[in-house]
């Protein structure tokens, strides 16, 4: 009785959210925006229907997952105009054809075929919506108009491309395309109203060289349902969950990468498995004219120098010159961006040119704005008419020399001066698989109740509430385990079973070295490569904490970081798979008989600081290492730094009641004063600790022994290091840097950069935190002075 009246109280307060689903739509009939009408498909894996963009009244009729958490839509008919919330329609004409109208009447969008004998529409279980004769044939497909998204099974033929949105949280024709050009190669182009080009496949090798062929002239591309998605030019890439029974999308994103989504069963959140572009600045077109990407977790933009941006929120619509034009008809002169190039636009090449000579062909020819200067070989001359697609990266070999008035005052432009960053714009959250970003709650409650079907209030839609409140409930009540889909999250970023790096490490055998949080072992994975398994010693938070922070390290890429493949978590297990450095720390190079030249030392100390800013960089959840020291820098065969366990002090912080990371890491002697005040850890602790090393690393003996009685009457070596070396710089000797650099180098080192690095670890290591520079600036600052060659 009483679980009677329960349900009849349920289903008056749900009534007047309860949405109607039906299978079909003939002829004839509407559904309109007020009235909470939905087609599904048979299997409920898709909705058709209005759907409003969260906090808008504009609606869009649209396709999207009925399970995924944030309703993704794969398709919109028109997407350029949505409707208005009030008297908009949907409807089969008598002629047959689906005409979409806005609350005036007026019609917003309606299928390009006319076809009397279509008598109804229906959506399949592929997510395909389609119009049906009575016999069953499909007279239109919405297959055929995709947007930004192609299903599992759906064709990109010859006459179809996909078009990306203008930005995130829109589905406004945005300027990323992916078509077959008319040489049968299947490409993304970036096709802006001031420029187009082609970004991938590489624009730098030729079709053959990126692995396609030309002469297939079918045009065909799809996405299978195992996860392959297969073009007929010979390019084909898997999943990384590759396998039948998984949801899946390819959509061009906003931000122009190509991606494979797999929808994750218990959280109905979206795991990308594959993606076409890993370096988010080579998409072109994503900073605009005059702009610059910079290289970085997420891409990065700031202006050319002599340029100040147009539109802060919106990159894509460059720079425009800080200058009159016509200025660059009389005197000129050249501002070198350095690692800078510019794709593109080159109307000449000059190979085997001097600099000065290039500068010259610049000066002389008005078409000229600028020229990149490659200084491998006799060294290289491309002469730009344009300035689109920058790119600096610290791989690239050369400078880009921007022509400018004479009278112009520029600053050189800082890749790290973050006054204008992308941290905010448009592209800022879309990049790489962390669900959390998908995350969001809806606040309207139509979609809960979607399980319900067809018709008015029997004892059918009775049962179908039941077992939808029962799902509701089910949902929202049992907290979904995060550990099931996360199976990888891309190819390069694993999750490892124990018994696969137990056999790897033949059972933890051959122990690389021991931390404070942990044993290091050698091991070889079963696809030859050569790795340092980690294997945690303390017990670490839960599986759900630990998965969420390997995460944001497992994104992290930069050749000065000792980058993580992969991780295990099992029951008490927890093991982080590492890219094995084959060189020793720096310590074993530095405190022992084989210690480094001063050009290794130089470039180990660059190296080092770019690893750090890359860490510190603003735009991400900043990684404070916490535990810098030479120990924890390894040198790879060429003697280049690479940093390692760094994102640790994050993971080993234990369970909630608000215990920060300031007391748990450290070693003495690099360890910040701040540690032992209690004041708040900032990124600054990192800058102390690499002073110390940059000293030590000049001098080549340890100061960082810590006295072992804290008493104040013993001086450590650090302090008087410090002490003496201020005071002779004080003192004007010009002999200064001689006495203070390591003897054992016999003076075999640049007096310039030696200055530089002692001032430079001298600021890091003051006590006053807000006085040490940030380790960007510390970059830059080397890079000024690393070709110096005087020895
Ligand atoms: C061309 O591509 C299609 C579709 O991928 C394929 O079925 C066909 O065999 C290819 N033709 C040749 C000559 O390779
Ligand atoms: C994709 O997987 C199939 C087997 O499932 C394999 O034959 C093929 O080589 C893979 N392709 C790529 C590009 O890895
Ligand atoms: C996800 O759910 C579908 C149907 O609900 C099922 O067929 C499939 O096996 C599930 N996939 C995984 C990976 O659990
Ligand atoms: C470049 O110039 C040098 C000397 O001027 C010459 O020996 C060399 O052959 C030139 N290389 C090319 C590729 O022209
Ligand atoms: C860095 O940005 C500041 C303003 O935020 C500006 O005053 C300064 O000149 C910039 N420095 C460089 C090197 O661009």
């Amino acid at each position: 009785m009483r679980s009677i009246l329960f349900l009849l109280i349920t289903l008056s307060l749900l009534h007047s959210a309860i949405s109607k689903s039906m299978l079909r739509l003939r002829k004839g009939a509407s559904i309109s925006v007020e009235g909470n009408t939905f087609i599904i498909s048979p299997d409920n894996s898709f909705t058709c229907g209005f759907y409003a963009m969260p906090r808008s009244n504009a609606y869009w009729f649209s396709i999207w997952f009925t399970n995924s958490k944030d309703k993704t839509v794969v398709w919109t008919a028109n997407r350029d105009k949505p409707v208005n919330s009030q008297r908009s329609k949907i409807s089969i004409q008598r002629d047959g054809t689906m005409v979409l109208t806005d609350v005036d009447g007026s019609i917003t969008w309606q299928t390009d075929k006319r076809a009397a004998d279509v008598s109804a529409a229906e959506l399949l279980n592929t997510g395909n919506l389609v119009l049906k004769n009575p016999q069953g044939n499909i007279l239109w497909q919405s297959f055929d108009v995709p947007t930004d998204t192609l299903l599992p099974s759906q064709i990109l033929t010859k006459d179809i491309r996909l078009l990306s949105s203008l930005r995130k949280g829109s589905f406004e024709t945005g300027y990323f395309n992916l078509y077959f050009d008319s040489d049968n190669v299947l490409m993304l182009t970036s096709d802006s109203p001031e420029t187009s080009s082609i970004y991938w496949p590489y624009p730098g090798v030729n079709i053959y060289e990126n692995g396609r062929t030309n002469y297939n002239a079918s045009r065909r591309a799809v996405l299978d349902d195992m996860g392959t998605f297969q073009s007929s030019d010979n390019f084909q890439a898997n999943a990384s969950d590759i396998g039948f029974g998984i949801k899946r999308r390819l959509t061009l994103d906003n931000d122009g990468n190509l991606r494979i989504y797999s929808l994750i069963n218990s959280t109905g959140l979206w795991m990308i498995t594959w993606q076409a572009i890993s370096q988010p600045c080579q998409v072109h077109g994503v900073c605009g004219r005059y702009a610059i990407c910079v290289y970085a977790l997420k891409p990065k933009c700031i202006c050319t120098p002599g340029f100040e941006v147009n539109n802060p929120s919106d990159w894509s619509a460059g720079c425009k010159p800080a200058f009159r034009e016509s200025l660059l008809n009389s005197l000129v002169k050249f501002v070198e961006v350095s690692r800078t190039d510019y794709f593109g636009f080159d109307f000449d090449f000059k190979p085997n040119f001097t600099l000065e000579a290039c500068r010259e062909f610049c000066s002389g020819d008005s078409r000229c704005k600028a020229f990149t200067y490659k200084t491998w070989g006799a060294g290289s001359c491309y002469v730009k008419s344009e300035l689109f697609n920058g790119l600096m990266s610290p791989d690239f070999p050369g400078s880009t020399y921007i022509k400018l008035p004479y009278r112009l005052h520029v600053s050189k432009p800082s890749f790290f001066n973050g006054s204008s960053t992308m941290c905010e714009s448009r592209e800022a959250d879309i990049l790489v698989g962390s669900p959390s970003m998908y995350d969001f709650t809806r606040t309207t409650v139509r979609w809960v109740y979607i399980y319900s079907f067809c018709g008015a209030l029997g004892a059918i839609e009775l049962i179908f509430i039941v077992v939808g409140w029962w799902f509701l409930f089910r949902k929202h009540g049992v907290p979904a385990s995060v550990e099931a889909g996360y199976r990888m999250i891309s190819s390069q970023f694993k999750r490892f079973s124990y018994d696969e790096l137990k056999k790897g490490t033949n059972n933890f055998r051959e122990e690389l070295g021991r931390g404070g949080s942990g044993i290091v072992y050698k091991g070889v994975l079963a696809d030859d490569r050569v790795v340092a398994v980690k294997r945690l010693g303390d017990v670490f938070q839960g599986q759900d904490e630990f998965w969420a922070e390997i995460r944001t390290i497992g994104k992290i890429n930069h050749m000065n970081l000792v980058r993580m493949w992969g991780f295990c978590s099992e029951g008490r297990q927890r093991l982080l798979v590492y890219e094995y450095v084959d060189n020793l720390s720096l310590d074993k190079h530095l405190f022992h008989s084989n210690f480094l030249g001063w050009k290794q030392r130089f470039a180990v100390a660059l190296g080092t600081a770019k690893g750090l800013a890359y860490l510190h960089d603003e735009c991400l959840e900043w990684v404070i290492h916490c535990d810098v020291k030479p120990e924890n820098i390894l040198l790879d065969g060429e003697l280049q730094p690479k940093i390692a366990d760094f994102g640790l002090a994050k993971l080993s912080r234990r369970d909630g009641s608000g215990s920060d990371i300031s007391n748990i890491r450290g070693t003495k002697g690099y360890m910040a004063p701040e540690w032992a005040l209690n004041c708040p850890i900032t990124a600054k602790v990192d800058v102390y600790s690499y002073g110390v090393v940059v000293l030590e690393m000049i001098k080549g003996i340890k100061l960082s022994n810590w006295a072992v009685d804290d008493t104040e009457d013993r001086e450590i070596p650090l302090k008087s290091f410090v002490r003496i070396a201020k005071e002779k710089i004080q003192c004007g000797n010009s002999y200064w840097v001689d006495s203070i650099v390591d003897p054992r180098l016999e003076g075999r080192f640049s007096r310039n950069q030696a200055a530089t690095l002692i001032e430079i670890g001298l600021s890091c290591v003051e006590e006053n935190r807000n006085k040490r520079p940030m380790m960007a600036s510390i970059v830059q600052t080397l890079m000024e002075c690393e070709d110096e060659t005087e020895i």
